[in-house]
C-alpha cells in the first residue's frame, strides 16, 4: 500500500448545473416540462437548493474542503429571458459567482449550456430550430464578453449526446419529448453546430481561455451479438460529438457507469443490417428506446450487479476506460474529467467510488495521458432531472426543508486528496476519512 501522487497544478473540483441547484428557473423549458401532465418527471424543481441566493456559502464550503475548481453553469433562460433581450441583473449575478470563486482562490469553470433552454426558444422547437445554433452563439457572446478575463475555462455544451438522445428520441424523459430518428438527427446536427459556434466565439473574444465540450461517455461491453447495437449507439451518442471536438482545447469526459449488452452472436448480422436501413432504423430505434425506458430503473443493472440509486452498475473505474478511449482518439490533447459521481444514500460508497475512480485515472497518468483535472459530480444533492430529488449525488447533503448543508465524509476525503495531491490507496475506512 502506498500513496498515489497526482501532478502539481491538477484541477480538483466539484460541479453543479444552474437548473439543478439554483431554484425558480421559471423561464426555462424544463420548468414548463416538469409541470406538464404526461411527462415522466417525478416532481418539479421548485426552489431546488436555493443556490441562486446561497452561492457564497456553497462556494465557501467547496473552497474550505481544499478543492481548487468550481464548475457551474450560466443559465441561458435567465440571461436572455426573451428573444434578444439580455437581463443585466442576471449577467451581473454570474459575474458575482465568478468573483466569489476567484476570491477563494478557485478556478471558475463555466458551462455555457447545461441542458436547459429558454422557454421562448423551446416554443420554436429547441435544438430543432434552424437558427438555434446562431442564437446560442449570440447568447455566448454576451456571457463571455461580460465575464471577460475572469474566466479561463469554458465548457460549451454539456453532454450534447444526452440532450439529443434524452429529449429528441425520448430516451430519458427530457424535453421536448419527440421520439423519432429524424428529430434526433436534426438535434444532433444543431448541437454540434452550437458547440462549434460557441467555441469560436470564446476563442475570438478571449483567445487565452480554454474551450471544449463535455461529453457523456460510457464504458461499453457487448457480447458478439450486442456489438452492432453498441457500435450504433456509440456512433450516435458519442462519436458524432467527439469528432466535433477535434479543435477543442480540452475534452471534457463524464462517465458514470458501464453499459453491457448481451445478445446472441447469431443475431449480429441481422441487427447490423437492420440498423443500416433507414426505414427499419426509424421504426426499430424508437421502439427499443420506448421499451427500455418503461422498464424499472433498477433493472438497468442486471441481476447480481451492484447498482446505484440510478440503477447503474457501480463501476468507478469506467472513467479510466473512457478517458483512455479519448486519449487514443486524440493523442496529446488535454483531457479533464468534468463529471464523475455516484447516486447513493450511503456515503461510504461515495468514498469508495471516488477512490476507485482516482486510482484508475492515476494509472493513465503513469502512462502519460494528459489528464489535467478531476471534477466530481456533484457539489450538492440536487434536482436530478426527470428523477427528481431522490437521487443523492452530493458531496454535501442538502435538507430542502431547511436548506441546511451537511458536509459528508466523502467531501472531506476528496478535499484532502486535492489539498495534498495524494490518495492513500486502498482508502482508509470512511469513519476516519
Ligand atoms: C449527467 C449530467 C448532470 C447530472 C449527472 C448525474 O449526465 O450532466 O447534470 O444529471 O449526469
Amino acid at each position: 500500500m502506498s500513496d498515489l501522487v497526482f501532478p502539481e497544478g491538477f484541477l480538483w473540483g466539484a460541479a453543479t448545473a444552474a437548473h439543478q441547484v439554483e431554484g425558480d428557473n421559471t423561464n426555462s423549458d424544463w420548468w414548463a416540462w416538469e409541470r406538464r401532465p404526461g411527462t415522466p418527471c417525478r416532481e418539479p424543481s421548485g426552489t431546488a437548493c436555493d443556490h441562486y441566493g446561497r452561492f457564497p456559502e456553497d462556494i465557501a464550503l467547496l473552497a474550505d474542503l481544499g478543492l481548487n475548481t468550481y464548475r457551474f453553469s450560466v443559465e441561458w433562460a435567465r440571461v436572455e429571458p426573451s428573444d434578444g433581450t439580455f437581463d443585466p441583473a442576471a449577467i451581473d449575478h454570474y459575474r458575482r459567482v465568478v468573483e466569489t470563486a476567484r476570491s477563494h482562490g478557485l478556478v471558475p469553470m463555466v458551462t455555457l449550456n447545461h441542458f436547459t433552454l429558454p422557454a421562448w426558444l423551446a416554443d420554436r422547437g429547441g435544438w430543432l430550430a434552424a437558427d438555434a445554433p446562431r442564437l446560442f452563439e449570440r447568447y455566448c457572446r454576451q456571457v463571455v464578453g461580460a465575464l471577460g478575463d475572469a474566466v479561463d475555462w469554458y465548457c460549451t455544451v454539456n453532454e450534447p449526446g444526452v440532450v439529443a438522445f434524452g429529449g429528441y428520441l425520448g430516451a430519458l424523459g427530457f424535453p421536448p419529448g419527440t421520439r423519432d430518428v429524424g428529430s434526433w438527427r436534426t438535434a444532433i446536427g444543431g448541437l454540434v453546430e452550437a458547440h462549434r459556434r460557441a467555441r469560436a466565439a470564446v476563442k475570438e473574444l478571449r483567445p487565452s481561455a480554454r474551450a471544449g465540450a463535455t461529453h457523456s461517455m460510457q464504458e461499453w461491453e457487448a457480447s458478439a451479438g450486442g456489438r452492432p447495437v453498441i457500435d450504433y449507439l456509440r456512433r450516435m451518442n458519442e462519436d458524432a460529438f467527439l469528432e466535433a471536438s477535434a479543435e477543442d482545447d480540452f475534452i471534457g469526459v463524464q462517465t458514470y457507469t458501464r453499459v453491457r449488452l448481451d445478445v446472441p452472436a447469431i443475431a449480429a448480422p441481422l441487427v447490423r443490417a437492420a440498423l443500416a436501413v433507414p426505414r427499419i432504423e426509424a421504426l426499430a430505434v424508437p421502439w427499443i428506446v420506448g421499451r427500455e425506458t418503461r422498464r424499472a430503473p433498477a433493472a438497468v443493472a442486471s441481476d447480481g450487479v451492484r447498482a446505484t440509486q440510478m440503477g447503474y452498475e457501480f463501476r468507478p473505474e469506467a472513467i479510466a476506460w473512457t478517458v483512455a478511449r479519448v486519449a487514443r482518439m486524440y493523442p496529446g490533447k488535454d483531457i479533464v474529467v468534468t463529471e464523475h459521481g455516484v447516486a447513493t444514500a450511503d456515503d461510504t460508497e461515495r468514498v469508495e467510488f471516488i477512490a476507485g475512480g482516482l486510482a484508475s485515472l492515476h494509472r493513465l497518468l503513469g502512462e502519460g495521458v494528459p489528464l489535467r483535472g478531476y471534477v466530481h459530480w456533484s457539489l450538492l444533492d440536487n434536482f436530478e432531472w426527470a428523477r427528481g430529488y431522490e437521487m443523492t449525488f452530493g458531496l454535501i447533503g442538502v435538507d430542502r426543508a431547511t436548506q441546511r448543508r451537511t458536509v459528508r465524509p466523502s467531501a472531506r476525503m476528496l478535499g484532502r486528496v486535492a489539498a495534498t495531491g495524494r490518495l492513500a490507496f486502498p482508502p482508509k475506512p470512511a469513519a476516519d476519512a
